[in-house]
Formats: structure tokens, C-alpha cells, sequence
């Protein structure tokens, strides 16, 4: 989306879009709207601000000649301010015109960067892999918006624009990595997308093939790479901006699993969903192109083991033992609990090669975070509880839930092995997002400053935008916001 930032005396358009909230009605910067465009007075009482309020009006006015008022209800979350305009640009599309203008002269910046980034993510288009004979486009995409503010030279105003649309823009590229199907994405698909974005937004990538993650002895990877006609990935990409030395290196690892059948514990229920299985590692990489296009004067490495999990002859067997990238080895319990498995080596290998400061994780792991938390909020594990505060807190401004469990020592006790150094499941069906995260934690080397998020039930799900479950574009701007905030 593009956009021009100008003042209402200098806008040509015809078509002003005005969010509004319930308080604003009463402010005399919309008494002067109102008297400036001559609207009728009954029209005019009739704009309360409710949320998802629209109303319309026909101004006569040499310029002016359409009016959308939207409300914004009394709420501010940013999730709310989003969804406000994002549901009327989107539920509009056939009927927006292409002379369109924002009105923001009653909105601080924070505001505006949800409502922009809520008109961004109006334009998303699911049709994948729809033959389209109409043009079907949102007319935000072919036409310069005008974003009305008091002061046009004002720079906050203007980073939050483009903090809006950068970070829109990347969250459309998160939910067509997670609504590409199985047999769209590969692991070969993922690490393609990584190497454009690199290049694009000045990042580097190191892809290791399957020969370098032999010789590395990534071998939890290999091992539930070992049912697939595809080859795992192991993606590193790192934001190294001028001076990086002396910033803070931060360490994200995310879930890559292009396609979950189970594997020999194949999936009876929901395997149609598990195109969603690298929502983490759409997260961690959403995280890493968004820095970059900011480029946050942080050292920010990303790591994603790609691989699907699937079924054959070859396929590791449930009561197998493998070995893992730290030295320690694996019985492996269940093959359907593979994220933990690939997370264990993106893990340690992180933490041996790189000693962030920080480290971080997020994976679609459990049904059990997802029966804990339903699409609510992210499940948050952390051994660090400034960590975890700082991350909640985030979360709750950008409107990406994060909700703590807890990472207690017994926990351990249920992932004990008889025939190896762990097991990769515990053998009771409780608590199965606190021992996914505790087993994680065995391969982190002590880190002291760890957060793992399970985001099963935030990756991917229902919502007005779509009429199946589709990607929601979760977590990148939860990251995001987090480094601004630790680089301040
Ligand atoms: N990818 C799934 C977890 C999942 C479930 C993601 C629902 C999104 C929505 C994961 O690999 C898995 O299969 N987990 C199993 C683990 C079980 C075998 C211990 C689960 O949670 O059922
Ligand atoms: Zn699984
Ligand atoms: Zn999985």
C-alpha cells in the first residue's frame, strides 16, 4: 500500500475515510469536520463511534463527495483499532473507490500505526491458487492513499505509518507461508523464501543442506526427516547492522515442520490443519524481515530446522532411540511429538554457535496449549521471569496474547528414559505443553535467559477475513516490539 502524507487543505481525494471514536464525537476537531463539509445534522447525530460502526455520507463538497465514519468503540487496544478499519476495508473492497484519503487529525500514533496496518492487512488476498479471471484486487493496492494528519513534517507520525505497513506487510507474507499447502512447501520452499527476503531486505542467510546438517550431526532433525521424499533444512539468517558488535544478541529458533502427518503415530484428528506447522518458524521469520526492513540496532540471529513429518518404510518408529545435535540421545515415545525433537538441535545449535543474550523460541507444539488457551493467547515458558514479564507485557500493546504456564522441576520427571538420556514424551496425557517446554529446556544448555512460546492455537485459525481456518499472521510484531523495547 502506498501512501502520501499530506494535510486536509492539500488532499485531492474524494473518498475520506474518518475512524472515529465514541469520545471523539464530542471533540471540536469533528464539529470542524462536520461544519467544513456542510453535513447534514441528522446525519451527523447518527455517528455515534460504536465500534464496527459505519456510516456513510454524501457531502455536497467540490472534492469531497463520499464520507465513511468508523467506529472505534471506546476500546483502544491495538487489536480492536485494527480490526475496525481492517473488517471495513475488507468487507468494502468492491465498493472503495481509488481516490481514497485517512483522516488522522484526531489520532495519536499508536492509533494510526493499528488503523495503517489494519488497512494493510485489508488487502490480503488468500486466492492462492485461484485461476483469477476478474481483477480482484483491493483497491489499496493500486492506488496512493492519503493520510490526512494535523502536521504533515511531524517524523513520529510518519514512523508509525511505516511501522503500520511495514509490519502489514510482512504479516501477509507470514499467512502465505502458513496457508501454502503440503504440496506447495517444502523445506526447499521455506529456505527459498528466506533467500529472497534476505537479499531484499539486507539480511544474511546460510541454508544447510542435508549434507551439512550430516556433518554437523544435527541428527534429531535427520530423524524425523527420515520418513520424507523431501530434505530438511536448516535455515540461519542474522541481521548484522553497522556496529552489531557492541548491541545485544538475540537468538530466535522456530518450528519449521513444512507438514505434520505424525508420522507412523499418524494423526486421526486435524491433519488437515497441519499446513499451519511452521507457524513458528513463519513468526521467527516474520521477526527477522521486519528488523531488518527496520533495521533495529540489535545482533538478531534466527534459526529454523525444516523438515515434514511423514510416513515410510524408513520413518523413525515410535520406541526408537536417536541422537540429537547436543550428544544426548532421544527415545522417541511418539513420532507425532516431532517439533520438540527439531527444536532440540535449533536450540543447542544456537546456543553452542551463536551464545545469545537472549533466547527465544516459538512452535505450534502442543494440542495442549491450544486446549489450555484456545485462540486466546500464546502459551509462555520462560526460566527467566523478567523475561517473561517483558514479553507479556508486549504482547498485551500488540494485541498478541502471551499467557504463562509454569516449567516446575517434577515435570522432568515424566520425560525419564530407561534405555536413553530422555524420552520425548511423559507417560501421562497431562500437562503436555509444561513437558513439551521442559524438554526443550534439557537442550538449552542452561541458558539463563530462555523463553519458549507455544503458539498452537495462534498461528492459525478462524476469523471474518476467511471461511476455513487460515493464518493469522501471529508473533512477528510481538518480537518485533520486543526489541524496540530492549534496544531503548
Ligand atoms: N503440530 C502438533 C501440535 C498442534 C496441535 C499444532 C494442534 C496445532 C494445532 C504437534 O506436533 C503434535 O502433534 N503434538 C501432539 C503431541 C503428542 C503426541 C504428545 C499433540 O499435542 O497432540
Ligand atoms: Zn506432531
Ligand atoms: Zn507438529
Amino acid at each position: 500500500m502506498k501512501t502520501n502524507i499530506t494535510t486536509l487543505d492539500n488532499s485531492l481525494a474524494k473518498e475520506l475515510l474518518i475512524p472515529i471514536t465514541e469520545a471523539d464525537i464530542t471533540r471540536t476537531t469533528f464539529q470542524d469536520l462536520v461544519s467544513r463539509f456542510g453535513l447534514n445534522a441528522t446525519i451527523v447525530e447518527s455517528v455515534r463511534g460504536k465500534y464496527k460502526e459505519v456510516i456513510t455520507c454524501y457531502p455536497n463538497h467540490d472534492v469531497v463527495n463520499k464520507i465513511h465514519f468508523i467506529g472505534l468503540g471506546k476500546e483502544t487496544s491495538f487489536l480492536k483499532l485494527r480490526g475496525a478499519v481492517r473488517s471495513f476495508s475488507f468487507r468494502n473492497k468492491k465498493q472503495l473507490g481509488a481516490s481514497l484519503a485517512l483522516v488522522a487529525t484526531f489520532i495519536d500514533n499508536k492509533t494510526l500505526e493499528a488503523i495503517v496496518n489494519g488497512l494493510e492487512l485489508s488487502t490480503y488476498d488468500i486466492a492462492l491458487y485461484k485461476k483469477k479471471e476478474e481483477n480482484n484486487a483491493h483497491p489499496l493496492t493500486q492506488t496512493t492513499l492519503d493520510i490526512v494528519v494535523r502536521n504533515a513534517t511531524e517524523t513520529t507520525t510518519e514512523a508509525a505509518i511505516i511501522k503500520g505497513i511495514a509490519t502489514g506487510e510482512t504479516q501477509k507474507e507470514i499467512m502465505d507461508l502458513i496457508n501454502q499447502p503440503a504440496g506447495h512447501m517444502y523445506p526447499q520452499t521455506l529456505a527459498d523464501w528466506v533467500f529472497d527476503s534476505g537479499r531484499k531486505h539486507g539480511y544474511d542467510v546460510t541454508i544447510l543442506d542435508k549434507t551439512d546438517i550430516q556433518k554437523n550431526g544435527l541428527d534429531a532433525l535427520l530423524a524425523v526427516n527420515r520418513g520424507s521424499e523431501f530434505p530438511p533444512k536448516f535455515i540461519i539468517a542474522e541481521h548484522k547492522p553497522a556496529g552489531y558488535e557492541d548491541f545485544k544478541t538475540i537468538g530466535l529458533v522456530g518450528k519449521g515442520v513444512t507438514y505434520d502427518t505424525g508420522g507412523l503415530n499418524i494423526k486421526i484428528n486435524g491433519m488437515r490443519y497441519m499446513k499451519s506447522d511452521m507457524g513458528g518458524a513463519a513468526m521467527m521469520l516474520g521477526a527477522m524481515e521486519l528488523t531488518a526492513k527496520l533495521n533495529l540496532p540489535i545482533h538478531l540471529i534466527t534459526i529454523i530446522p525444516a523438515t515434514d513429518n511423514r510416513v515410510d518404510a524408513t520413518a523413525i518408529s515410535p520406541g526408537d532411540v536417536i541422537g540429537s545435535y547436543s550428544g544426548k540421545t532421544i527415545e522417541v515415545i511418539d513420532t507425532d511429538a516431532e517439533g520438540r525433537l527439531i527444536l532440540a538441535d535449533g536450540l543447542n545449535y544456537m546456543v553452542k554457535n551463536y551464545q545469545p543474550d537472549v533466547l527465544i523460541d516459538a512452535a505450534t507444539l502442543t494440542g495442549s496449549a491450544v486446549r489450555a488457551l484456545g485462540s486466546h493467547a500464546g502459551a509462555l515458558f520462560s526460566n527467566n521471569q523478567e523475561l517473561a514479564d517483558q514479553l507479556r507485557k508486549v504482547g498485551e500493546s500488540t494485541g498478541e496474547r502471551l499467557w504463562q504456564l509454569p516449567l516446575f522441576e517434577e515435570f522432568k520427571n515424566e520425560l525419564k528414559s530407561d534405555i536413553a538420556d530422555i524420552a520425548n514424551l511423559g507417560n501421562r496425557p497431562t500437562a503436555g505443553a509444561s513437558t513439551a517446554a521442559k524438554f526443550l529446556e534439557y537442550f538449552t544448555e542452561n541458558h539463563s535467559s530462555w523463553a519458549h512460546i507455544d503458539m498452537a492455537g495462534m498461528a492459525y485459525g478462524d476469523s471474518e477475513y476467511s471461511s476455513h481456518k487460515a493464518g493469522l499472521g501471529y508473533g512477528a510484531n510481538l518480537i518485533v516490539e520486543y526489541l524496540k523495547d530492549i534496544v531503548k
